[in-house]
Order: C-alpha cells, then sequence, then structure tokens
C-alpha cells in the first residue's frame, strides 16, 4: 500500500466509531503509512468552532446544514487536501454523510440543497467532488445506541434527540448508502468488538483490493 487514502467512519451517536479509528491507525502506522486522524465538524481551529455552535446552540435547520459545510470547506481545504497531497492516510471520524444522515435524514432538510451544498463545498483543485474512498458505517438500532448512550457523558445537542430521530438518522445513512454503494461497506455494530473489528479490516482490504 503507498497511495493516498480518505477513509470515513459513520453511524448513529453511540455506535462506537473511536475504539475502531484508533485501531486503524495503529494497523496503517504499523504498515509504513503516516496517518492524519481527524474529525467533523472541526479539524482544524476555526472548523472546531463551528463545532462548537453546532453541537451547542439550537438554530435554524439551514443555518445547522450550512455551519457542518462551512466546517467542512476549511477542513478539506486546510487538512485533507494537503494530506492527500502528501500520500497520506486520512481517517476522518465523520464527513459529508453525516450531514445527510443528521440534517437530511433527522431533521429533515432538503436532501437536494444538501447536494448542491455539497457540490460547491467539496469541489477542490484536484478533484471536481472529493468524497472519501471508503466509507465504514457502524450500523446499529437505535435502542441499542440509547442504552450505550445512557451511561455516557453529557449530551451534546445531537446526542439527547430521542430515539427517532436516530431511526431517521440511520434512515439517512441508508439512503446515502444507496446513492454510492460501492464506497459504503457496512457494518453491524451490535456484535462483539472483536467481531466489529474483524468486518472493520475485511472491509478496509476488500477496499484496497479493488
Ligand atoms: P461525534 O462525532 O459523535 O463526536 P463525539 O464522539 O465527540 O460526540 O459528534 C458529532 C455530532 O455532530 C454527532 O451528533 C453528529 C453531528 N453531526 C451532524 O449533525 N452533522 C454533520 O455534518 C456532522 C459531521 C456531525
Amino acid at each position: 500500500m503507498s497511495q493516498a487514502w480518505f477513509i470515513s467512519f459513520e453511524g448513529i451517536d453511540g455506535a462506537g466509531k473511536s475504539t475502531h479509528i484508533e485501531g486503524l491507525s495503529n494497523w496503517f502506522n504499523s504498515r509504513g503509512h503516516i496517518v492524519t486522524r481527524t474529525r467533523e465538524p472541526g479539524g482544524t481551529p476555526l472548523a472546531e468552532k463551528f463545532r462548537e455552535l453546532a453541537l451547542h446552540e439550537a438554530m435554524d435547520p439551514l443555518t445547522e446544514a450550512l455551519i457542518m459545510f462551512a466546517a467542512r470547506r476549511e477542513h478539506l481545504i486546510q487538512v485533507i487536501e494537503p494530506a492527500l497531497a502528501r500520500g497520506e492516510v486520512v481517517l476522518c471520524d465523520r464527513f459529508t454523510d453525516a450531514t445527510f444522515a443528521y440534517q437530511g435524514g433527522g431533521r429533515g432538510f432538503d436532501w437536494q440543497v444538501l447536494k448542491s451544498l455539497e457540490q460547491m463545498v467539496q469541489h477542490v483543485p484536484s478533484s471536481p467532488l472529493r468524497q472519501p474512498d471508503l466509507t465504514i458505517w457502524f450500523d446499529l438500532p437505535p435502542a441499542v445506541a440509547a442504552e450505550r448512550l445512557s451511561t455516557a457523558r453529557l449530551p451534546d445537542k445531537f446526542e439527547s434527540q430521542p430515539q427517532s430521530f436516530f431511526q431517521a438518522v440511520r434512515n439517512g445513512y441508508a439512503k446515502r448508502m444507496q446513492e454510492s454503494p460501492t464506497r459504503f461497506a457496512q457494518i453491524a455494530a451490535d456484535q462483539s468488538r472483536d467481531a466489529v473489528w474483524s468486518d472493520v479490516l475485511k472491509a478496509v482490504e476488500a477496499a484496497y483490493s479493488q
């Protein structure tokens, strides 16, 4: 493996992405890759300010979508594109599918408007529409996620939403996967941690051998 690679990780809150992102980062490092590990919303000092606003302030749905995309633009230009240009592996905890799932599915915001924002924001000098090479979707029934989150830290604006919201977010992810089936690997996140990890590795190896 030597080429630049962009992998995003998605799922409803409580799906358990973090440990596997860490594991994959070590896995790539041990194979000689330089890894840039980052997250959305956030990933630059300015985008982290947008994150703070988006996760903790009540706002109009269009404002919320615009903040997510504003953060994404900064992150793409300042962090993701340069890392890919250096030939690194970029592991990103959430990317644009989260906006479709949360703002589109969860909030019911217009899908086509999100698509036009996506076209504008993810148009970069090296690609007319930058997308991850692989998106790993940790899929989990909202009831299981709610159980996990009940013992977690103080919830943010999204984590405190009812289960029906997360069902709509899950449907949003399913719709995104239907639109780009080859980019997505859907992993059942309600298995043991070892079984999930084994599925994550299979997805990465399968995508790389393409
Ligand atoms: P998350 O990635 O789960 O971080 P943490 O593990 O620190 O809580 O939190 C980010 C939240 O932001 C999550 O609830 C999903 C939400 N979000 C959106 O609503 N839209 C987006 O475009 C992105 C990237 C995230």
